[in-house]
Formats: C-alpha cells, structure tokens, sequence
C-alpha cells in the first residue's frame, strides 16, 4: 500500500513563485508515488484575522494556482478543511492531550508576537517594566563609584530577580503562572493558541505517515508527534507518528532582497501579466555594489540571479560567471531573465485563463475531494470514538 501524505497551505490570496518552485513542484511530483491529501486550510487563516470577507474567493483563487501547476484531481484529493467537520472534532479532543504552557512555547507563536506593536504588549507587562525599572534605578543610584560593566551586570541581575518575584507572587495570587502569559496573555485567542493543534487534527484525522513541510512548519509537526504519541499512549494505537519530509529547493528572494512574501509586497506571481512580470523584473533589485557594468557582481545574493536558477538553468552557471567577471551588465541580465520567465509562465497563465472561465467545476472539484476526504476523516474517528469510550455516533 502506498504510503499517505498530507499537507496544506492557508488561504491566503494568489500563489506566487516562491510557493511554486518551494511548495507545490514538489506536491506535484510526490503525487506519483505517495496517496496525497491536499487542504486548503480556511479555519487557520481565521486563527489570526477576523475579516473572512475574502475568504471564499481566495480558496478559489488557490484550488486555481494548485490545478494551474500540476496538482491533479485524478491523482490526489485536494479539498477545503472546513468542509470536513471532523478536523473540528479531532481539534477538540486532542486539545485536551496537551498543556496550555507547552503551546506558549510554540516558536513560531513567539515569532508571531515578536512582530506585534511594542504598543500592544499588555498592560500587565507595561506595569511590570515600569516598576522594575523604578525600583531599578532606585537601587543603583547609590553606588556610583562601581564601573559602568559591574553597574550593568548588577542591574541586568536585580531585574531578573525581581521579574522572578513578580511572577511568583502573581502566581501566588492565581494571576498568571508563566511569564508568557505575563507578557502575551491578552494578545491571542484561544483559537490562535490552539493553531498547531488544529493543524495536528488536520494530518492525524488522515493518520498520514508524511508531511512535506518547509523548515518554518517543523514546530507545528513535532506538536503533532507529540499528540499522537500521547493519544495513542493514553487510548491505545491509532495514529502513525508522520514525518516530516523537508523540501529542499533553491532560496528564491523577493524583488527587493529580502524574503519573498506577500507582506513585503515583493512577489512575482505564478499568474503575473507580462507587463508587470516585465516591470517587476526590470525594478529588481540587483546587487547595490554592481553600480557599473563592469563592476563585479555578487550573484548569491541578487534576486535575479535567483530567478535565473529557476527559469534558466541551463545558463545558470555562465551567468555567474559573467557577473562576477563584470562582463553581465545588469540591465541585460534582467532582459533575458524576463524572457526565460515569461516563457515559462505564459502556459501557466493561459491555463489560469481557462480555469476562471469554469469556476464551477474548479468549486466541484473541491466538493469532490472534500467528499473523500470525509469519509477518511469519518472512518478515523469512529476508531478514535471507540478508543475513547465515547458515544459512538
Ligand atoms: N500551517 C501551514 C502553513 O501555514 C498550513 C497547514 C495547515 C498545514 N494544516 C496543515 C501544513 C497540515 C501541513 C499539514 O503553511
């Protein structure tokens, strides 16, 4: 038997080229040998935003990218999460099986935080820094003849101490009991903490033996290893515990260096117009030490050169080369990257054009899928029904 795998991606708006070559080349070519399940995930995206007016569209707009590349209906199961209401059921039972603190600890949750307003940090936290800062600088005005390095080291020490008695006396007082609380509590619901168990929900309710992930979803996969593990500990065998398996792919850069994301509004979309994938190209940024063409170039860090590894690979390797010699100017560079990259975008293109006319056979397929889906979904949770000695039906 085939061995099965799950992955899914949140409904966020047109794909992009990153999500091609990183992602989905990938899903395509794993349909050959593996049972694929692919979710458009709706229920995350609402995790971290309440307006879901462009809900729909964009799992229509995602269904259209993923058929537009390759991912095939015939070969694997593409359908939409909310549709299959046991992913809600096995969210809910496995939400028990796992502590609130250890979901604070999920990296990618503080990476989330990290990135909020310094204003929006609670006022519970505000009140903290403010007082230690008080008493802080109470404490050090009296020894002014230390050095400013043992003056530091002391304050560093003291404001450790006192967070340590703030908790603890907080905690003492059922206020809070961890310090991610101290500082996050009042930032995420409860749904947003619960992410990584939803997306658990997602892949056990298929008991899937493989995740193709990127690197920034192995969090999320060690939390689902962890449930499964201690279902199947607490309740008796049901779920494989699922690999990951890494996708290894070329780093594509956004059009201004930095990482391709549709939040630093620097993407080329997999459905670009060839004006704007002309524009976008020929806006680049390229090295900013490469002012002169004869100027050497540094190829490794210029987002053309990382779109070239992907569109023209054949010439990758004397495109590198001419750079570096400074005999590439950049200008040219982008020219003939625009060709190679319209070349191979074009049929995609056209495809999109296709599928937007038939909407409702793109919306079928997804019916369809969802449909198989369920009745996977239904045949696991009857076992873990029983498992559990719950009601049976
Ligand atoms: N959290 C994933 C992401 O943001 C999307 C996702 C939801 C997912 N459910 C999943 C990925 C299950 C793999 C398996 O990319």
């Amino acid at each position: 038997m085939r061995k099965r795998i799950l992955s899914g991606n949140r409904p966020t708006g047109r794909l992009h080229i990153g999500h091609l070559f990183g992602v989905l080349e990938n899903w395509k070519n794993l349909q050959e040998q593996y049972e694929c399940f692919y979710e458009i995930a709706d229920w995350h995206v609402i995790t971290t935003k309440t307006d879901t007016s462009d809900l729909l569209e964009n799992i229509i707009e995602m269904a259209i990218d993923w058929l537009v590349v390759g991912i095939d209906p015939k070969k694997s199961v593409l359908f939409v999460q909310s549709s299959v209401k046991e992913h809600a059921e096995l969210h809910l039972l496995l939400s028990m099986l796992i502590t609130t603190s250890r979901l604070l600890r999920n990296p990618t949750l503080k990476e989330y935080l990290q990135n909020i307003e310094a204003s929006q940090i609670t006022s519970k936290k505000r009140a903290f820094d403010s007082f230690s800062e008080a008493v802080v600088s109470k404490f050090t005005d009296i020894s002014s003849e230390v050095s400013t390095r043992e003056k530091n080291d002391h304050i560093a020490l003291l404001k450790s101490k006192l967070k340590d008695i703030f908790l603890e006396e907080l905690n003492h007082h059922g206020i809070v009991d961890s310090e991610e609380e101290l500082t996050y509590g009042n930032l995420i619901t409860y749904g947003h903490l619960g992410y990584p168990v939803l997306q658990a929900a997602d892949i056990l309710v298929y008991r899937a033996h493989v995740v193709p992930i990127g690197q920034d979803q192995l969090p999320h996969l060690e939390i689902t290893r962890e449930l499964a593990r201690k279902f199947n500990a607490t309740y008796g065998e049901v779920f494989p515990v699922p690999e990951p398996l890494l996708t290894e792919f070329a780093k594509i850069l956004g059009t201004d260096g930095r990482k391709m994301s549709k939040s630093y509004n620097n993407t080329i979309l997999i459905s670009e117009e060839p004006e704007v994938l002309e524009k976008k190209i020929m806006t680049s940024y390229t090295d900013p030490g490469k002012i002169r063409r004869n100027d050497p170039g540094h190829p490794e860090t210029c987002p053309i050169f990382s779109y070239h590894q992907i569109f023209n690979k054949e010439n990758t390797e004397e495109i590198a080369v001419s750079c570096k010699s400074g005999a590439l100017g950049c200008v040219e560079c982008k020219r003939n990257l625009f060709g190679k990259a319209n070349d191979f975008l074009t049929p995609l293109r056209e495809k999109r054009k296709e599928y937007e006319k038939i909407k409702d056979t793109v919306v079928d397929i997804l019916n369809e899928g969802s449909k198989k889906a369920s009745e996977e979904a239904k045949n696991t949770m009857e076992i873990v029904r029983e498992k559990m000695k719950l009601w049976a039906s």
